[in-house]
């Protein structure tokens, strides 16, 4: 008898056959989702969830790009340079107001403190590239609101151009040698930041792929089957999505790969992501507790929803951009 057919007669004939609800996608599909609802209206987005948690209002901040930089930057202008340029005056999102990177992040924050928010979550490309200046300004300016945040890094916080290395050796060189205060004693790869009753899953996923660590991880917040909000900087895969989508995306690799050379880095491999990585995207849209994914990197406002699943993704914050999320207990479930 085929495998399949041995556990469909097993189930039917009532035979004793003990799956684990997390052993497969099709298993999980048993296990009861806790998402509620959600909605969107410009950046003001509510979410629900079937679980009865203390409401939670968060800001999610992602691309601020920050080039604040200062002598000990000096030895390294040669890799910083092009990137220094950038974001130096942008258009505030709603009034189009001419501001820096750095006004566009404290902007924001005065009014995280202002509003009362509860949690920043942070999605990466805060930094332009890794300058000890500007990673030390930023992490005074969130520890001064006395908000509780998490910190992701997106492929630019970690990367000077033209540094020889490959992206794992440079993200793993930068993150803790520059980067370390903003995880807050978390491994940067990935780390969970609980705050009333919500799992905020962090997933490094700034090189586009995902490690079997950080799979295994993101399988055990899963089981914990406690509401949770997956943070990662490059969005996930979604038809029709320009490449900036590249998370599990089956046309990322070489061929589509069209900024290595302007960003010189380690040309995307021509055999495009790795099995890890598509498993990581099964199980994120399998997740039954999975509220939402927020992710940054294209610089757009965008909603795709997979599987019941929403992925926001935010504008940068260069233009001071900011998705001012609630987070609650649909009524019927509120205890
Ligand atoms: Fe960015």
């Amino acid at each position: 008898m085929k495998r399949r057919n041995f556990i469909q007669a097993a189930a039917l004939s009532g035979v004793g056959v003990a799956l684990n609800p997390f052993n497969s996608s099709a298993n999980k599909k048993r296990v009861e989702s806790i998402r509620g609802t959600f909605s969107e209206t410009r950046n003001k987005v509510l979410i629900y969830t079937k679980t009865d948690i203390e409401p939670a209002r968060i800001f999610h901040i992602t691309d601020t790009h920050l080039s604040i930089d200062d002598e000990r930057g000096k030895k390294y202008r040669e890799f910083s340079k092009r990137m220094a340029k950038g974001y130096n005056v942008n258009s505030h999102f709603r009034t189009n107001e001419k501001l820096s990177a750095k006004e566009s992040f404290e902007l924001t924050l005065n009014l995280a403190k202002e509003q009362k928010v509860d949690f920043l979550a942070l999605t990466g490309d805060i930094f332009s590239f890794p300058s000890e200046a500007a990673v030390e300004w930023a992490f005074q300016k969130l520890t001064d609101t006395g908000i509780p945040f998490a910190y992701i890094a997106g492929n630019h916080d970690w990367h000077y151009e033209g540094m020889q290395g490959s992206e794992k050796e440079l993200r793993s060189i930068w993150t803790a040698k520059r980067l370390k205060i903003m995880y807050q004693g978390n491994n940067p790869l990935f780390a969970t930041y609980k705050f009333r009753g919500v799992r905020y899953v962090c997933i490094d996923n700034s090189t586009y792929e995902i490690e079997p660590d950080q799979l295994n991880f993101f399988n055990e917040q899963v089981k914990s089957n406690e509401p949770m909000i997956l943070l990662i900087h490059i969005p996930l895969f979604m038809p029709g999505r320009p490449i900036g989508f590249g998370c599990a995306n089956p046309e990322w690799g070489a061929k589509t790969d069209k900024n290595f050379e302007i960003e010189r880095r380690e040309r995307w491999p021509e055999k495009g992501h790795s099995k890890t990585t598509y498993r990581f995207y099964d199980e994120v849209f399998n997740a039954p507790n999975l509220l939402t994914v927020l992710a940054g990197h294209t610089h757009q406002q965008s909603l795709d929803i997979k599987n019941g699943v929403p992925q926001f993704v935010s504008a940068h914050n260069a233009t001071a951009y900011y998705a001012d999320i609630r987070i609650s207990t649909l009524p019927k479930y509120s205890k």
